[in-house]
């Protein structure tokens, strides 16, 4: 079976992005890269460094010199992120952090730091699969396969909620929702590079499926691919 070397994933907060991508890399042996850790790595160094506030300027050089280390766990699809040695891996999903995120994700320079070493890593890599909100448009506009996950928000809500509460944290689906929408406006009306699926995207929307069905059909979109010759072939 040819599979396409390039999976973008694309999709808003809490569509399953992470959970299903990580899953099916590890089934199909690509790597899961999710950019979104790479906007939390570079929000928790601002935290850190008191550069929270700081003007477009100074974060756009943060993200530019930061080297946020990725170390690969057992089976080689998904990986730790590390800075300086120290893995801020759990740290980057603490709500505080979460809060400030989109900010940080909004700033132009900090995007136009960051996406060049996410094509470096799909270059680097035989077969990726790639999350985020811009990796079909803007970031790998050529990937193989464009994959857009989607859901409506009280479902995604809803799922963060028990996300939150199966992992301790004590939270109220109201201020969860409310904390997704907030997400879903900064990240679809930033000016650059905001949320939106690309025009060849596949489209699943998930709200009436399991994880397990998700991951199916995202499989089996995988599977059933073609390369884009072979299809313009197929054309009679
Ligand atoms: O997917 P996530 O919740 O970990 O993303 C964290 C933030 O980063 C979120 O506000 C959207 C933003 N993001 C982005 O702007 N572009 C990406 N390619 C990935 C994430």
């Amino acid at each position: 079976m040819i599979q396409p070397r390039i999976v973008a994933l694309d999709g808003p907060a809490g569509a399953g992005k992470t959970t299903v991508g990580s899953e099916v890399a590890r089934r199909l042996g690509y790597l899961f890269v999710d950019t979104g850790q790479f906007y939390r790595a570079v929000t928790w160094l601002a935290i850190h460094t008191g550069m929270i506030n700081a003007d477009e300027e100074s974060l756009t050089a943060l993200a530019r010199n930061a080297n946020f280390e990725l170390r690969p766990t057992g089976d080689g699809s998904v990986y730790r992120v590390l800075y300086q040695t120290q893995d801020i891996t759990d740290a980057l999903r603490e709500k505080g952090l979460e809060r400030k995120v989109s900010k940080i994700a909004a700033v132009a320079g900090v995007r136009a730091a960051l996406t060049p070493k996410y094509r470096e890593l799909a270059t680097a890599h035989p077969k990726i699969i790639m999350a985020g909100r811009d990796i079909g448009t803007v970031v790998l506009p050529d990937a193989d396969l464009k994959i857009y996950l989607d859901a409506t928000l009280d479902i995604r809500a809803e799922r963060r909620h028990q996300q939150s509460q199966s992992e301790g944290r004590l939270t109220n689906i109201e201020d969860t929702r409310n904390a997704v929408a907030d997400r879903d406006k900064q990240d679809s009306e930033r000016a650059v590079a905001p949320l939106r699926p690309a025009d060849d995207a596949v489209h699943i929307n998930t709200d009436h499926l399991s994880k397990e069905a998700v991951i199916d059909q995202v499989m089996a979109v995988i599977r059933a691919w073609k390369p884009a010759s072979a299809t313009i072939g197929e054309v009679h």
